[in-house]
């Protein structure tokens, strides 16, 4: 069936459309060959990416954290169809326009979206999710953003495992992401954690004392490669 669809945003590894789909506003996530790897095993990669970001999506459903509907995952078309979340921002297009008004970092309203990623991430990992990239543009927020929840989306790097190094490295990848993205927002990135870790499911100090080792790890590969 021919779909008409607007390009939203052309990644490295895709495109992403919102178009019309059955009477639903969908997302259409299209991944694209990738010429530098071997047929075979990019269509291996691309079936895997797919598998996974349906599969996260799905159960994180299950345990009541919002994320899109999957419509649809197409693995001859290397397509997935997604609910299209209408009226939403990514968590990045919000820190920009928070700025942009001269709202502090450690405002009320930044505080309490602070809070309410390190809830989200602290449930995430209770339920053994690794997101696998987090980042602001990951997260969205529902009009009114204010007192909206945050929705999670792009899932394809995602796995399932309860160990404490795996979320340590989740919770690193989104502090390097917001701090390289946002700037002054060290006191925002603490707020996270403090709330993830007193929120957190069973082994969700051990993590936070994980990411110290991990932080360093990543401090000795910037400075020895
Ligand atoms: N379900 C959705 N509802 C509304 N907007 C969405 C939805 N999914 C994606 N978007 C928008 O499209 C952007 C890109 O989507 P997404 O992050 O899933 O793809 P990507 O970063 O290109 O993915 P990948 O890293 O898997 O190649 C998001 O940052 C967001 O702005
Ligand atoms: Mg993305």
């Amino acid at each position: 069936m021919k779909v008409e669809r607007q390009l939203l945003t052309q990644g490295a590894e895709g495109r992403v459309y919102k178009a019309d789909w059955l009477g639903h506003s969908v997302i259409i996530k299209h991944r694209f060959p990738k010429q530098y790897r071997h047929p075979d095993l990019d269509a291996h990669i691309t079936r895997e990416r797919m598998k996974a970001e349906a599969r996260a999506l799905t159960r994180c459903r299950t345990f009541g954290i919002k994320t899109p509907a999957v419509f649809d995952v197409n693995f001859d078309k290397n397509e997935i169809i997604l609910e299209n979340i209408n009226n939403s921002i990514t968590v990045r297009n919000y820190i920009y326009e928070a700025v942009t008004q001269n709202t502090a970092m450690d405002s009320p309203s930044m505080l309490n979206l602070a809070n309410n990623i390190g809830n989200i991430l602290a449930k995430m990992h209770a339920h053994n999710i690794i997101h696998g990239d987090l980042t602001t543009s990951n997260m969205l927020l529902i009009s009114p953003y204010e007192t909206s929840d945050i929705i999670l989306i792009d899932f394809g790097l995602s796995s399932t495992d309860e160990r404490a190094e795996d979320k340590a490295v989740d919770l690193y990848v989104l502090e390097r992401a917001v701090l390289s993205t946002h700037p002054n927002t060290e006191t925002f990135m603490t707020h996270i954690l403090s709330v993830y870790k007193t929120a957190g499911g069973k082994n969700a100090e051990e993590v936070i004392k994980r990411l110290d080792e991990v932080r360093l790890r990543g401090r000795k590969k910037l400075c020895f490669g």
